[in-house]
């Protein structure tokens, strides 16, 4: 995994990689290309001394991200979820809980709070909060995970934490685990006070990319991408087409939890979905892309362009929602975006889920890693149920559990799990009823 001296190619190539592979010689290729002409690395913006300066929520990013020109969300580019456990059993001692606050700290003190430094948040699943007596308060929707369909069978994350980082930078990432689990004692210059493997245990690490470039870029080095480099340049995802449109997006505030000890949080469901592209790209033209990803009518009156730039801030999915059922018997066909919409509003017409979700190639397998944020995971539970689309399975021959319907043909649930975000002050190890 050296980058070795074989040239810039072989360079190149292990740096596209160098997320995913982790490790000191990632870090340390990446620092090499962060270094600008005077073999300093390219200055990363600092944080902050004190933590009552940062947002409340852990999961406020949208002010801290880059926007397009019509104000939909760009993802950072690069980003690692770490699965963790909790030494020993029952609830975690006010040692530990110090322990995992400084090595926060010492994150909040190293990196802005943005694309161009870190965004991060600390999240707990619901068999983190069963190690105490209490349980959580009743407001709380949080289930442990479960399979969402009759024709997916997940393994479930039930580790204690999951930490997710972010941002535009791959060193950055890459520096920050090294200080949160490896042995690194500098965050971008300043001293480690804690790691967060001096309480808790890494079970799982798992990384990714998103934006324009990347896919294309990596396509052909995982299984799941058929041959010939069909994933458009600009695409920000594998499939081809942008996704995340500001309004088919909750905003932060809708899906922050309101009331309680826990007010400024929300919830998280993770899945991980391998692709498998071939018929994808092999057996469908551009318009039955558009069709099964958006909708029939969308395909039909042309709204799509490329990877979907002539949408703008919104996938106007609003209007071929009453016809679906006609698109079914018509089509033979329903989209992707089009059946989840269904039961994506609340009844004054808000946007329930804000889908966070990134690629990767971890494993040499193409898959998407698929943070969904909000207020209930029933609200996440009821979009995926929409999506299975059963109900139109019945109305036309041609729609099967994964045929004609959406973009199942193409996607296989390999993992879920559910996980509270708290609020910034109960970020680090909190006890169920605080
Ligand atoms: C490879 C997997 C996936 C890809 C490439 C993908 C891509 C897309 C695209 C391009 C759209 C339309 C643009 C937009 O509104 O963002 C969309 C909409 C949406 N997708 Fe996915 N998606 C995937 C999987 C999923 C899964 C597993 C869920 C979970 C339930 C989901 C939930 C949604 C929702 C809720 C919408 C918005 C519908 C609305 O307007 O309310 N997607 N997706």
């Amino acid at each position: 995994m050296d980058p070795g001296n074989d040239g810039k190619r072989t360079r190149r190539e292990f740096l596209k990689s160098a997320v995913a592979v982790g490790g000191t010689s990632a870090l340390s290729a990446c620092l090499g290309v962060a270094e600008s002409g005077d073999g300093e690395r390219e200055p990363v913006p600092t944080g902050v001394e004190e933590i009552r300066t940062l947002p409340d929520r852990q999961h406020a990013w949208r002010d801290r991200i880059r926007l397009d020109q019509h104000s939909n969300a760009l993802l950072p580019r690069h980003q690692i979820l770490f699965y963790l456990t909790l030494d020993g059993s029952g609830p975690p001692d006010q040692g530990a809980r110090e322990t995992v606050e400084s090595a926060l700290r010492t994150l909040d003190r190293a990196y802005e709070r943005s694309h161009e430094g870190l965004l991060y948040s600390v999240a707990y699943s619901p068999a983190y909060f069963d190690r105490f007596e209490d349980s959580l308060p009743e407001s709380i929707d949080l289930p442990p995970p479960r399979s969402l369909s009759d024709f997916e069978s997940p393994d479930l994350d039930t580790q204690d934490t999951l930490v997710h980082l972010a941002s535009d930078r791959a060193d950055v990432v890459l520096e920050a685990e090294e200080v949160l689990t490896g042995d690194r004692e500098q965050a971008n210059g300043r001293a480690a006070d804690a790691r967060l493997t001096d309480a808790m245990s890494v079970d799982s690490r798992r990384t990714g990319f998103v934006g324009p470039g990347l896919p294309a870029e990596r396509q052909g080095e995982p299984e799941g991408i058929p041959e010939g480099g069909p994933v458009p340049e600009k695409s920000p995802l594998f499939m081809g087409f942008i996704a995340g449109f500001r309004k088919n997006q909750a905003s932060e505030e809708y899906v922050t939890l309101k009331e309680g000890p826990f007010a400024g949080g929300t919830t998280k469901h993770v899945s991980n979905i391998r692709q498998r592209l071939d018929d994808w790209y092999g057996e469908q033209d551009f318009d039955e892309r558009v069709t099964e990803m958006f909708s029939p009518g969308h395909a039909e009156e042309g709204l799509v362009e490329n990877v979907g730039e002539s949408l703008g801030a919104s996938s106007g999915i609003e209007r071929f929602l009453d016809s679906i059922d006609d698109d079914a018997e018509e089509f033979g066909r329903v989209g992707h975006a089009q059946k989840n919409a269904r039961a994506n509003r609340d009844a004054e017409g808000n946007v329930l889920l804000l889908r966070r979700h990134f690629e990767s190639t971890d494993e040499d397998v193409a898959s998407l890693h698929f943070p969904s944020l909000q207020r209930e995971i029933a609200h996440f539970e009821g979009v995926r149920e929409a999506m299975n689309g059963a109900d139109l399975a019945e109305i036309s021959p041609a729609i099967r559990q994964r045929v004609n319907n959406g973009i199942l043909e193409y996607i296989f649930v390999e993992r879920r799990g559910n996980f509270l975000v708290p609020p910034m002050k109960l970020r680090s190890l909190p006890p169920a009823r605080p």
